[in-house]
């Protein structure tokens, strides 16, 4: 088991690069290979998440030049040329994995199964088995929550459908939309509030009739995807970590560049904001179907927020460590409408709410989120309960943390954080690279 000992700090300064979006490249490399001709796809994240996609399409014959880099060649094979895969698909950790491929593989000629590691073994896969069931797809995964391993059963067509979502998820919304691509007619995606809309943005980009009206999504199948070659922008998700670590430790200024600000992912930039951070957003730029653009954070005072509805969704993945920005904060901040937490890398909320409390934060779980009264951050040690945003979120907080048993020598101990590399590999050269 890895172990990451973190100090407190002195001040963070510099500017910084982070590793490609997550839920850009899962999309990249899917659409790229089933897109006709060659994409060239730059800044891939080579995290294992997104890894496990690409491989999971070479295990369908698609050729993918660079694999396991941040360069891929992807040789696409068209809408129809997906090959049945020689076993199981393993797409270790990853939700987005399972959840869009089960999407672009309902409906075909062949079968497939779909499977991950212990804890994608826990979550449930019914939010996609029910609509993708509902087109005609044949899909069924283990007992009442259809937890993997899915099976997927060859089927001779589906077809479209209006189907409005209970949750707003887009990895729900993707799987449904790209399983429309092969349907007869047109299927339609609503969902309650707008969840990330990088799918749709990239089926515009490569050719694919698709229309947006409010709150939904229409896509109509028997169509055609264009390769294009394709920048994925840098994660926002990860370089939240690199923000807040800014925003709490004294002295800092730091300054992330080429970073995605798709509005549907900027959530974390408007709260630090409600919480009084100092943050620019400069040299803003589109390049190809996304929004780029330089944010600097640097340190002041944070209070307390109130945080639920669009707001939380907008910065879903973000809550770990809005968790430690509200902990550093002066006052209470209250999280409401998060119960999607639960079943996300692991059970974020009781997680979360168990390792503050370890470090000495006064804090209350609800249903669906949390109540944080901030104060003083002490030393102690920690587990990652098997996920890498909780790891990233507590070694942040060790950069302030204080005292701390003596057999801790005042540093934060978090155990388990091999994790780490599914999203954000270099996350602790990138923090050292800016303690100068
Ligand atoms: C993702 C969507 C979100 C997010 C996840 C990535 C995606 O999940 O939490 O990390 O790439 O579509 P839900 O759609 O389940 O909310």
């Amino acid at each position: 088991m890895e172990i990451l000992k973190i100090n407190i700090s002195g001040p963070l300064r510099g500017s910084v690069r982070v590793p490609g979006d997550k839920s850009i490249s899962h999309r990249a490399v899917m659409l790229g290979a089933i897109a006709e001709g060659t994409s060239r796809v730059s800044g891939f994240l080579a995290g294992e998440d997104s890894v496990n996609t690409a491989r999971a399409l070479a295990a369908m014959g698609v050729e993918i030049e660079g694999l396991g880099g941040t360069e891929l060649v992807i040789n696409g094979v068209g809408l129809h040329g997906l090959k049945a895969p020689g076993g199981a698909l393993d797409l270790g950790n990853s939700g987005t994995s399972i959840r869009l491929l089960s999407g672009l593989l309902a409906g075909r000629g062949f079968g497939a199964v779909l499977t991950g590691d212990q804890y994608l073994r826990k979550r449930p896969m019914t939010r996609i088995v029910k609509p993708l069931s509902m087109m005609g797809a044949m899909i069924s995964g283990q007992g009442e929550k259809n937890y993997p391993p899915l099976e997927i059963k060859p089927c001779g067509g589906i077809k479209g459908i209006d189907y409005s979502s209970p949750i707003s998820s887009a990895q729900v919304k993707s799987a449904v939309l790209l399983a429309g691509l092969y349907a007869d007619g047109t299927t339609t995606v609503t969902e309650p509030m707008k969840s990330r809309d990088h799918t749709e943005r990239m089926l515009k980009h490569m050719g694919a009739d698709l229309k947006e009206d409010g709150l939904s999504v229409s896509v109509t199948g028997g169509g055609r995807l264009v390769a294009r070659d394709f920048m994925v922008p840098g994660d926002l998700s990860s370089a939240a970590f690199l923000m807040v670590a800014a925003a709490i430790v004294p002295g800092s200024k730091v300054t992330i560049k080429d970073v995605g600000i798709n509005p549907t992912r900027t959530g974390i930039i408007d709260i630090l904001r409600l919480m009084n951070a100092h943050i620019t957003v400069d040299n803003v730029r589109n390049d190809g179907p996304e929004p780029i653009a330089d944010i600097t954070v640097e340190y002041s005072r944070l209070g307390g927020t109130d945080i639920c509805g669009e707001l939380f969704l907008r910065a879903i993945d973000e809550f770990p460590i809005i968790c430690i920005a509200a902990a550093a904060a002066k006052g209470v901040t209250v999280i409401r409408d998060a119960a999607e937490l639960r079943v996300k890398e692991s059970d974020r909320i009781a997680a979360m709410a168990g390792e503050l409390s370890k470090i000495g934060v006064k804090v209350a779980e609800t249903p669906d989120g949390m109540i944080i009264h901030g104060g003083t951050i002490r030393a102690a040690e920690v587990d990652s309960h098997g996920d890498h945003r909780v790891a990233m979120s507590l070694a942040v907080a060790g950069l302030i943390a204080e005292g701390g048993e003596s057999r801790l020598t005042g540093g934060m101990i978090i155990n388990d954080t091999e994790n780490i590399k599914t999203s954000f590999p270099g996350f602790v050269e990138s923090l050292q690279s800016l303690q100068n």
